[in-house]
């Protein structure tokens, strides 16, 4: 693994994208600063300042997708969460990779696949985690209600370390994670996700949908009781 780390930059999964061709496999990419971050379906993601952290994964595990590279992103919000944990932090997983401590999300992940043509070329994936910011900047991002970790512990988090446990944790099941697929992280994975058993709904592309969250099957897809009978999800955010 080779961190690469730039001052500053628009997105990280932008440039990671942009320059996918030069960078080896399991590189990741640090930004101290980021001024345009992306999020899913087209929302943004906020800098709040110095000592937050800005990283994008370049993997590129094989010349082929393979479906299980659409569970990683809950694969690295499960390693979010036990390293969250490890510093003293309750962490909830909310499907399909949203990571929320005490209640309000601390992270967001963002995973790009990126095609020449019909050809795969690998994966970017993305994560922004909240870890320093000061009260009032926290309170003016909007949509849902945002956590920084220095707030919820009442310490100061240093980047770098917080860098250095979540890519090597990342990097320690990564090539497990890719053989077994969403069974290797189910166990860990549903014992944080606070939504099972309650009354959700789910923002799709082009559609909503509210029910029962009955669980999550083996390939991490949510199954929901709806007024129309049971579904499997495998889009979308609940909301
Ligand atoms: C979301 O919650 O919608 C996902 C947010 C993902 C943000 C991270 S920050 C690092 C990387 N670079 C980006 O532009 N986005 C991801």
């Amino acid at each position: 693994m080779q961190v690469i780390t730039l001052e500053e930059v628009n997105s990280t999964n932008l440039y990671a994208k942009e320059n996918l061709a030069s960078f080896a496999d399991k590189t990741v990419i640090r930004a101290l600063r980021q001024s345009a971050g992306r999020g899913r379906f087209s929302r943004s993601w906020i800098d709040l300042g110095k000592e937050n952290l800005f990283i994008s994964f370049v993997l590129k595990p094989s010349d082929s997708f393979d479906p299980v590279y659409s569970n990683l992103t809950q694969y690295l919000s499960v390693v979010l969460c036990k390293l969250l944990e490890k510093y003293g932090a309750a962490c909830e997983i909310k499907w399909p990779n949203d990571v929320l401590v005490n209640g309000k999300k601390i992270a967001g992940i963002l995973a790009e696949t990126v095609m020449s043509g019909n050809i795969f070329k690998g994966l970017v994936l993305g994560i922004g985690v909240n870890l320093n910011a000061d009260p009032l900047s926290l309170s003016k991002i909007t949509g849902r209600e945002a956590a920084a970790l220095n707030i919820e512990l009442n310490m100061e988090i240093s980047a770098e370390h917080f860098l250095h446990k979540l890519t090597s944790d990342f990097f320690a099941g990564y090539d497990e994670f890719l053989n077994k697929g969403f069974s290797f992280i189910k166990s860990d994975y549903i014992s944080r996700a606070s939504f099972i058993d309650t009354e959700v709904c789910v923002q799709g592309i082009n559609d909503k949908k509210c029910g029962i969250a009955k669980g999550v099957n083996d390939f991490g897809e949510l199954v929901l009781d709806a007024a129309d009978g049971q579904c499997v999800l495998n889009i979308g955010d609940i909301l």
